[in-house]
């Protein structure tokens, strides 16, 4: 029994380790469903274009339906000798309805077949990304709602800095994840163009109706040309780069969570479902999920350098090379999902320290801008009230004490200016207060904020 497809040019069988090597349904079978709803399409049209019989149409369709439910059932025969899922699903066909199956390859190459399939994967995956990513949205507005004013210190060079609040340290990645979510739209418009019909890569010499396939699967418009419709995978490497992002910022709040959930500095604790012991340290709770959250999007930036690097060598129009591209994408769909949705779980079982944030926040000085900021507002220009601060700090520092607990007496020495008033502006909750326009982190303007997303994520 001849199992290749082509084996009638061919004078002797391939050996089994370049049937191993050059066979891809072992991973390419996820792509069934997507498969059998692309070669209905282009059964319907090869029906209704008279290329095929309506009889031989109906007969696929029976076939399709059973192979469905095999498939469902798990009760599917993959074969290796069938190299893909393609040929597999073909060959099915085939076996159920006879000559009608074998009809169905008319005008259709597997170039423009496994293009399609993996565009239709491709934008069910980006939907699935966006409704996870606005689900995540959804669960960090909720945190920063319960702590629009709860306040922790900011940092640059991971060095105290100003104090913020915690609400709108947590809507900072609410706009990432909104970015993101753009991103996937944008790169679903492209995404979504049909290329079957293209065939092998020239077209093909049948009547065919691409827009009556396009319309039938979704897709907004076909592939204007033939060659690009089967070479290309730009659609995934863009896909890919947009996971890579999101996985980016997913890794800097991973690391966020690390520390602060490091007893050494115990701003949050987060549940212990998403954390694990030591086998040797009765002690630990370490945060396995962010941690390897972390770990995982170097993961993701390597399927990225995988498809761009497998893609650039590439003379038109197809190469087997293409072959490649499915497990870098898959794991990135895989690792992306459910990364976002751990973080979704996450963000609900994170509880918040307001006490250590506080008490991190009284120390460096957090509040030093807000005084140059209140000598400026008094008439000293910026670069003289930052001097005069800075006198204050080494003070302080050699005091051991805050800005805030030093007498009016002590801080008039480094300003006259300084007034009863200066106390109110050097408090924490003070500071933030002040912040009050768009963008800033007064708990009133994080309550603004937490409005507008929440109308973004209805819509
Ligand atoms: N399994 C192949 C792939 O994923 C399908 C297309 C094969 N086409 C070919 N001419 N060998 O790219």
């Amino acid at each position: 029994k001849k199992a290749e497809a082509w084996s009638a040019r061919f004078s002797e069988p391939v050996s089994d380790l370049v049937k191993r090597y050059t066979a891809s349904v072992f991973f390419d079978k996820r792509l069934a469903m997507f498969d059998i709803q692309g070669s209905l399409a282009h059964a319907e049209m090869l029906a209704a274009q008279g290329i095929i019989s309506e009889a031989d149409r109906a007969e696929i369709e029976r076939g399709m339906a059973q192979i469905k439910s095999e498939i469902e059932a798990g009760s599917f025969e993959w074969l290796l000798d069938l190299e893909d899922v393609h040929l597999n699903i073909e060959k099915r066909l085939t076996e159920l309805v006879g000559d009608a199956g074998k009809r169905l390859h008319t005008g259709r190459s597997r170039n423009d077949q496994v293009a399609t399939d993996i565009r239709l994967y491709v934008r069910a995956a980006i939907d699935d990304v966006i409704a996870l990513l606005n689900t995540l949205r959804g669960a960090l507005t909720d945190l920063a709602e319960r702590h629009h004013d709860t306040i922790l210190p900011g940092f640059t060079h991971l060095q105290v800095a100003q104090p913020i609040t915690f609400g709108h340290h947590m809507l900072a990645y609410v706009e990432m994840f909104g970015r993101d979510c753009e991103r996937m739209r944008d790169a679903r418009r492209r995404v979504n163009r049909l290329p079957l019909g293209a065939a092998a890569l020239a077209g093909t010499t049948f009547p065919i109706d691409r827009l009556r396939v396009a319309n039938k699967l979704g897709f907004e418009d076909v592939c204007h040309n033939s060659l690009d419709a089967v070479s290309d995978r730009d659609f995934a490497i863009e896909f890919t780069a947009a996971a890579s992002l999101i996985m980016m910022h997913i890794s800097r709040m991973s690391e966020e969570l690390v520390m602060w959930i490091s007893p050494r500095i115990g701003f949050i604790d987060i549940a212990d479902r998403f954390c694990t012991g030591s086998s040797i340290m009765p002690q630990k709770k370490n945060p396995d999920v962010p941690e390897l959250a972390r770990g995982k999007t170097g993961r993701v930036y390597g399927h990225l350098t995988a498809l761009l690097t497998l893609m650039k060598g590439q003379p038109l129009a197809y190469n087997k090379d293409n072959q490649e591209d499915k497990e870098p994408l898959f794991d990135t769909v895989d690792t992306v999902l459910d990364t976002l949705r751990i973080f979704t779980d996450m963000a609900t079982g994170i509880t918040v320290n307001a006490g250590n944030m506080r008490a991190a926040a009284l120390q460096g000085y957090a509040t030093a801008t807000d005084l140059a900021d209140y000598l400026v507002k008094k008439g000293l220009p910026f670069r003289d009230a930052h001097e005069a601060v800075a006198h204050a700090v080494r003070a302080c520092d050699s005091a051991r004490c805050d800005l805030s607990e030093m007498s009016l007496e002590t801080l008039r020495t480094f300003s006259p200016l300084i007034g009863e008033d200066v106390f109110a502006v050097l408090t924490l909750e003070g500071s933030v207060a002040a912040r009050d326009h768009v963008g800033g982190t007064a708990p009133n303007q994080v309550r603004k904020a937490i409005e507008r997303v929440r109308g973004q994520l209805k819509d």
